[in-house]
Protein backbone atom coordinates (compact mmCIF):
# COMPACT_ATOMS: atom_id res chain seq x y z
CA UNK A 1 0.00 0.00 0.00
CA UNK A 2 1.25 3.36 -0.86
CA UNK A 3 0.11 5.63 2.36
CA UNK A 4 -0.19 4.26 5.62
CA UNK A 5 -2.07 6.30 7.66
CA UNK A 6 -3.03 7.20 10.91
CA UNK A 7 -5.06 10.34 11.34
CA UNK A 8 -5.71 12.85 14.16
CA UNK A 9 -8.94 14.51 13.55
CA UNK A 10 -11.65 16.55 15.39
CA UNK A 11 -14.63 15.60 13.21
CA UNK A 12 -16.21 18.32 12.00
CA UNK A 13 -17.82 18.82 8.76
CA UNK A 14 -14.68 18.93 6.88
CA UNK A 15 -12.98 16.53 8.95
CA UNK A 16 -15.80 14.55 7.70
CA UNK A 17 -15.01 14.85 3.36
CA UNK A 18 -10.88 14.27 4.03
CA UNK A 19 -12.10 11.01 6.00
CA UNK A 20 -14.12 9.67 3.18
CA UNK A 21 -11.27 10.59 0.92
CA UNK A 22 -8.86 8.59 2.59
CA UNK A 23 -10.88 5.75 3.86
CA UNK A 24 -12.17 5.39 0.06
CA UNK A 25 -8.66 5.56 -1.23
CA UNK A 26 -7.28 2.42 -3.17
CA UNK A 27 -4.19 3.76 -2.70
CA UNK A 28 -3.94 4.29 1.02
CA UNK A 29 -4.70 2.21 4.20
CA UNK A 30 -5.81 3.77 7.64
CA UNK A 31 -4.49 2.04 10.52
CA UNK A 32 -6.28 4.45 13.05
CA UNK A 33 -7.97 7.61 13.57
CA UNK A 34 -6.87 9.67 16.93
CA UNK A 35 -9.20 12.04 18.34
CA UNK A 36 -8.35 15.23 19.18
CA UNK A 37 -11.30 18.45 20.77
CA UNK A 38 -11.13 21.20 18.45
CA UNK A 39 -14.49 21.69 16.62
CA UNK A 40 -16.87 20.90 18.81
CA UNK A 41 -16.34 18.96 22.66
CA UNK A 42 -14.04 15.02 22.69
CA UNK A 43 -17.51 13.63 23.19
CA UNK A 44 -19.17 14.81 19.65
CA UNK A 45 -15.57 13.99 18.10
CA UNK A 46 -15.43 10.38 18.96
CA UNK A 47 -19.30 9.88 18.30
CA UNK A 48 -18.70 11.46 14.84
CA UNK A 49 -15.99 9.32 13.81
CA UNK A 50 -17.41 6.21 15.15
CA UNK A 51 -20.58 7.22 13.11
CA UNK A 52 -18.55 8.11 9.67
CA UNK A 53 -16.94 4.61 9.82
CA UNK A 54 -20.66 2.79 10.33
CA UNK A 55 -21.30 5.24 7.06
CA UNK A 56 -18.30 3.34 4.79
CA UNK A 57 -18.58 0.33 6.93
CA UNK A 58 -15.04 -0.38 7.83
CA UNK A 59 -13.51 -1.13 11.01
CA UNK A 60 -10.65 1.26 12.16
CA UNK A 61 -9.40 1.20 15.77
CA UNK A 62 -10.52 4.93 16.95
CA UNK A 63 -8.63 6.10 19.88
CA UNK A 64 -10.00 9.18 21.90
CA UNK A 65 -7.56 12.20 22.83
CA UNK A 66 -7.57 14.74 25.10
CA UNK A 67 -10.77 16.46 26.09
CA UNK A 68 -8.67 20.18 26.56
CA UNK A 69 -5.98 22.09 24.74
CA UNK A 70 -3.01 21.92 26.75
CA UNK A 71 -2.55 25.22 28.70
CA UNK A 72 -5.57 26.90 27.87
CA UNK A 73 -9.30 26.47 28.00
CA UNK A 74 -10.36 27.41 23.88
CA UNK A 75 -13.76 28.05 22.14
CA UNK A 76 -15.01 25.53 19.39
CA UNK A 77 -16.38 25.74 15.98
CA UNK A 78 -19.98 24.82 16.59
CA UNK A 79 -21.11 27.32 14.92
CA UNK A 80 -19.50 26.46 11.90
CA UNK A 81 -19.83 22.58 12.14
CA UNK A 82 -23.12 22.06 14.82
CA UNK A 83 -23.19 21.95 18.04
CA UNK A 84 -22.78 18.17 17.39
CA UNK A 85 -19.98 18.79 14.76
CA UNK A 86 -21.94 16.93 12.37
CA UNK A 87 -24.55 19.72 11.55
CA UNK A 88 -27.07 18.73 14.20
CA UNK A 89 -29.14 16.26 11.94
CA UNK A 90 -29.98 13.59 14.65
CA UNK A 91 -28.14 10.80 13.48
CA UNK A 92 -28.41 7.39 14.81
CA UNK A 93 -25.20 6.47 17.39
CA UNK A 94 -23.28 4.05 16.55
CA UNK A 95 -23.10 1.24 18.72
CA UNK A 96 -18.62 0.78 18.00
CA UNK A 97 -17.23 2.31 20.79
CA UNK A 98 -13.33 3.81 21.09
CA UNK A 99 -10.51 1.88 21.79
CA UNK A 100 -9.30 2.13 25.76
CA UNK A 101 -5.61 3.40 24.68
CA UNK A 102 -5.53 7.23 24.93
CA UNK A 103 -4.52 8.41 21.42
CA UNK A 104 -0.72 10.25 22.33
CA UNK A 105 -0.61 6.61 23.60
CA UNK A 106 -1.51 5.34 20.56
CA UNK A 107 0.44 7.44 18.16
CA UNK A 108 3.40 6.14 19.87
CA UNK A 109 2.58 2.77 19.65
CA UNK A 110 1.39 2.31 16.26
CA UNK A 111 4.44 4.64 15.90
CA UNK A 112 6.25 1.68 16.21
CA UNK A 113 4.46 -1.17 14.84
CA UNK A 114 4.81 0.47 11.53
CA UNK A 115 8.08 2.37 12.00
CA UNK A 116 9.42 4.26 8.60
CA UNK A 117 6.17 3.54 6.95
CA UNK A 118 3.89 5.74 8.90
CA UNK A 119 2.42 9.11 7.38
CA UNK A 120 0.79 11.04 10.37
CA UNK A 121 -2.10 13.31 9.27
CA UNK A 122 -3.24 16.35 11.46
CA UNK A 123 -6.52 17.84 10.76
CA UNK A 124 -7.21 18.89 14.17
CA UNK A 125 -5.70 20.79 16.66
CA UNK A 126 -2.28 19.42 17.90
CA UNK A 127 -2.79 18.52 21.60
CA UNK A 128 -2.49 14.43 20.96
CA UNK A 129 0.83 15.23 19.04
CA UNK A 130 2.68 17.52 21.19
CA UNK A 131 1.59 15.32 24.27
CA UNK A 132 2.59 12.54 22.07
CA UNK A 133 6.12 14.16 21.38
CA UNK A 134 6.58 15.12 24.95
CA UNK A 135 6.43 11.46 25.93
CA UNK A 136 8.85 10.43 23.46
CA UNK A 137 10.96 13.09 21.86
CA UNK A 138 12.23 10.26 19.58
CA UNK A 139 9.12 9.91 17.54
CA UNK A 140 9.63 11.77 14.79
CA UNK A 141 12.34 9.49 13.47
CA UNK A 142 9.98 6.78 13.76
CA UNK A 143 7.40 8.77 11.30
CA UNK A 144 7.47 8.88 7.14
CA UNK A 145 5.58 11.70 6.60
CA UNK A 146 3.92 14.39 8.84
CA UNK A 147 1.58 16.33 7.26
CA UNK A 148 -0.41 19.21 9.09
CA UNK A 149 -3.34 21.24 8.23
CA UNK A 150 -3.01 24.52 10.33
CA UNK A 151 -1.89 27.92 10.18
CA UNK A 152 -2.45 31.07 8.03
CA UNK A 153 0.68 31.91 6.34
CA UNK A 154 0.86 35.25 5.98
CA UNK A 155 -1.33 35.60 8.84
CA UNK A 156 -4.87 36.04 7.20
CA UNK A 157 -6.96 34.09 9.47
CA UNK A 158 -10.26 32.51 9.92
CA UNK A 159 -10.67 32.51 13.73
CA UNK A 160 -9.38 35.62 14.68
CA UNK A 161 -7.97 38.09 12.04
CA UNK A 162 -4.62 36.75 12.44
CA UNK A 163 -5.20 33.27 13.41
CA UNK A 164 -6.06 29.84 12.42
CA UNK A 165 -8.48 27.84 14.49
CA UNK A 166 -6.09 24.58 14.36
CA UNK A 167 -3.17 26.52 15.67
CA UNK A 168 -5.36 29.34 17.88
CA UNK A 169 -6.93 26.51 19.81
CA UNK A 170 -3.81 25.10 21.40
CA UNK A 171 -1.13 27.63 20.57
CA UNK A 172 1.14 26.00 22.47
CA UNK A 173 0.68 22.43 21.24
CA UNK A 174 1.13 23.75 18.00
CA UNK A 175 4.37 25.64 18.89
CA UNK A 176 5.58 22.43 20.78
CA UNK A 177 5.16 21.01 17.18
CA UNK A 178 6.18 23.64 15.06
CA UNK A 179 9.52 23.94 17.20
CA UNK A 180 10.40 20.68 17.93
CA UNK A 181 9.50 18.52 14.58
CA UNK A 182 12.35 18.77 12.40
CA UNK A 183 10.63 18.65 9.20
CA UNK A 184 6.83 18.68 8.21
CA UNK A 185 4.99 19.47 5.99
CA UNK A 186 1.88 22.11 5.57
CA UNK A 187 -1.41 22.93 4.20
CA UNK A 188 -2.74 26.11 5.94
CA UNK A 189 -5.54 28.42 5.75
CA UNK A 190 -4.68 30.26 2.99
CA UNK A 191 -3.99 27.85 0.56
CA UNK A 192 -7.23 26.60 1.17
CA UNK A 193 -8.74 29.85 0.38
CA UNK A 194 -6.92 29.70 -2.67
CA UNK A 195 -8.68 26.16 -3.82
CA UNK A 196 -12.50 27.07 -3.96
CA UNK A 197 -14.38 24.57 -5.49
CA UNK A 198 -17.65 25.71 -7.15
CA UNK A 199 -20.72 25.16 -5.41
CA UNK A 200 -22.94 23.88 -8.75
CA UNK A 201 -20.36 21.62 -9.10
CA UNK A 202 -20.41 20.45 -5.31
CA UNK A 203 -24.16 20.44 -5.53
CA UNK A 204 -23.70 17.81 -8.34
CA UNK A 205 -21.80 15.79 -7.15
CA UNK A 206 -23.11 15.42 -3.85
CA UNK A 207 -26.62 14.47 -6.18
CA UNK A 208 -24.43 11.81 -8.57
CA UNK A 209 -23.11 10.10 -5.45
CA UNK A 210 -24.22 6.98 -3.55
CA UNK A 211 -24.98 6.64 0.22
CA UNK A 212 -21.97 8.12 2.12
CA UNK A 213 -23.04 11.19 -0.31
CA UNK A 214 -26.34 11.44 0.68
CA UNK A 215 -25.04 11.49 4.58
CA UNK A 216 -22.40 14.12 3.63
CA UNK A 217 -24.79 16.17 2.09
CA UNK A 218 -27.02 15.90 5.53
CA UNK A 219 -24.49 16.48 7.98
CA UNK A 220 -22.74 19.59 5.61
CA UNK A 221 -25.70 20.98 4.61
CA UNK A 222 -26.04 24.36 7.86
CA UNK A 223 -21.95 24.37 7.39
CA UNK A 224 -22.22 24.76 3.36
CA UNK A 225 -25.08 27.53 4.40
CA UNK A 226 -22.66 29.20 6.63
CA UNK A 227 -19.70 29.02 4.03
CA UNK A 228 -22.05 30.67 1.05
CA UNK A 229 -22.61 33.29 3.85
CA UNK A 230 -18.83 34.13 3.83
CA UNK A 231 -17.65 33.41 0.89
CA UNK A 232 -20.86 33.22 -2.12
CA UNK A 233 -20.60 30.84 -5.02
CA UNK A 234 -17.21 29.10 -3.44
CA UNK A 235 -16.84 25.90 -1.73
CA UNK A 236 -13.80 25.50 0.76
CA UNK A 237 -12.95 22.43 2.87
CA UNK A 238 -9.08 23.02 4.36
CA UNK A 239 -8.97 19.39 5.51
CA UNK A 240 -10.08 18.19 1.95
CA UNK A 241 -7.45 20.01 0.74
CA UNK A 242 -5.00 18.62 3.04
CA UNK A 243 -5.90 15.38 2.16
CA UNK A 244 -5.48 15.72 -1.22
CA UNK A 245 -2.12 16.51 -0.32
CA UNK A 246 -1.32 13.48 1.06
CA UNK A 247 -3.05 10.84 -1.03
CA UNK A 248 -1.48 12.58 -4.44
CA UNK A 249 1.72 14.40 -3.30
CA UNK A 250 2.87 14.67 -6.99
CA UNK A 251 -0.31 17.19 -7.37
CA UNK A 252 1.25 19.62 -4.82
CA UNK A 253 3.77 22.66 -5.93
CA UNK A 254 5.54 23.39 -2.60
CA UNK A 255 6.14 27.15 -1.80
CA UNK A 256 9.41 25.81 -0.19
CA UNK A 257 10.88 24.78 3.31
CA UNK A 258 10.67 27.79 6.03
CA UNK A 259 10.61 28.28 9.65
CA UNK A 260 7.24 28.70 11.32
CA UNK A 261 6.73 30.03 14.76
CA UNK A 262 3.41 30.43 16.76
CA UNK A 263 2.63 33.33 18.77
CA UNK A 264 2.10 32.78 22.22
CA UNK A 265 1.79 35.73 24.13
CA UNK A 266 0.08 38.56 21.95
CA UNK A 267 -2.80 40.40 22.89
CA UNK A 268 -3.97 40.28 19.43
CA UNK A 269 -1.98 37.60 17.47
CA UNK A 270 -2.20 34.85 20.29
CA UNK A 271 -1.93 31.61 17.92
CA UNK A 272 -1.05 33.71 14.78
CA UNK A 273 1.94 31.93 12.91
CA UNK A 274 5.46 33.85 11.87
CA UNK A 275 6.64 32.46 8.89
CA UNK A 276 10.19 33.41 8.06
CA UNK A 277 9.63 33.93 4.50
CA UNK A 278 13.22 35.79 4.48
CA UNK A 279 15.49 32.95 5.62
CA UNK A 280 16.61 35.45 8.26
CA UNK A 281 16.40 33.19 10.90
CA UNK A 282 19.57 30.81 12.07
CA UNK A 283 17.65 27.75 12.72
CA UNK A 284 17.11 24.98 9.97
CA UNK A 285 13.81 25.54 8.11
CA UNK A 286 11.33 23.11 9.11
CA UNK A 287 8.29 23.39 7.08
CA UNK A 288 7.26 22.62 3.54
CA UNK A 289 4.25 24.89 2.42
CA UNK A 290 2.06 23.92 0.10
CA UNK A 291 1.13 26.92 -2.56
CA UNK A 292 -0.78 24.77 -5.20
CA UNK A 293 -2.34 21.57 -5.46
CA UNK A 294 -3.61 20.74 -8.89
CA UNK A 295 -7.15 20.67 -9.32
CA UNK A 296 -7.78 18.26 -11.28
CA UNK A 297 -6.24 15.54 -9.22
CA UNK A 298 -8.07 17.26 -5.71
CA UNK A 299 -11.49 17.01 -8.13
CA UNK A 300 -10.98 12.89 -8.76
CA UNK A 301 -10.90 12.56 -5.05
CA UNK A 302 -13.56 14.33 -3.70
CA UNK A 303 -15.66 12.57 -5.92
CA UNK A 304 -14.48 9.37 -5.63
CA UNK A 305 -15.05 10.10 -1.72
CA UNK A 306 -18.17 11.22 -2.59
CA UNK A 307 -19.25 8.00 -4.57
CA UNK A 308 -19.65 9.72 -7.90
CA UNK A 309 -18.95 7.05 -10.61
C1 LIG B 1 -9.52 23.95 10.31
O1 LIG B 1 -10.29 24.34 11.45
C2 LIG B 1 -11.39 23.47 11.62
O2 LIG B 1 -12.56 24.16 11.93
C3 LIG B 1 -11.51 22.68 10.35
O3 LIG B 1 -12.00 21.36 10.62
C4 LIG B 1 -10.11 22.65 9.81
O4 LIG B 1 -9.36 21.58 10.33
C5 LIG B 1 -9.54 25.08 9.31
O5 LIG B 1 -8.98 26.23 9.86
CA1 LIG C 1 -10.44 19.70 11.44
Amino acid sequence: MEHTLLIDTDPGVDDALALLMALRAPNARVIGLSIAAGNVGLQHTVANALKLLDVVDQDVPVFAGCAHPLVQPAIDAAYVHGHDGFGDTGYTPSTRQPSAEHAALAILRLSHEYAGELTLVMLGPLTNLALALRLDPNLPKRIKRLLIMGAAVNARGNITPSAEFNVAFDPEAAQVIFSEWPQLELVDWEATLAHPVSRSLFDDWLGQGDPVARFYDAISLQTRAFIRGLHGEDFHSADALAMAAVLAPESVRWAGNFRVDVELAGALYRGATRVDWQHRDTRPANVRIAERIDEVSFHALLRRALGVA
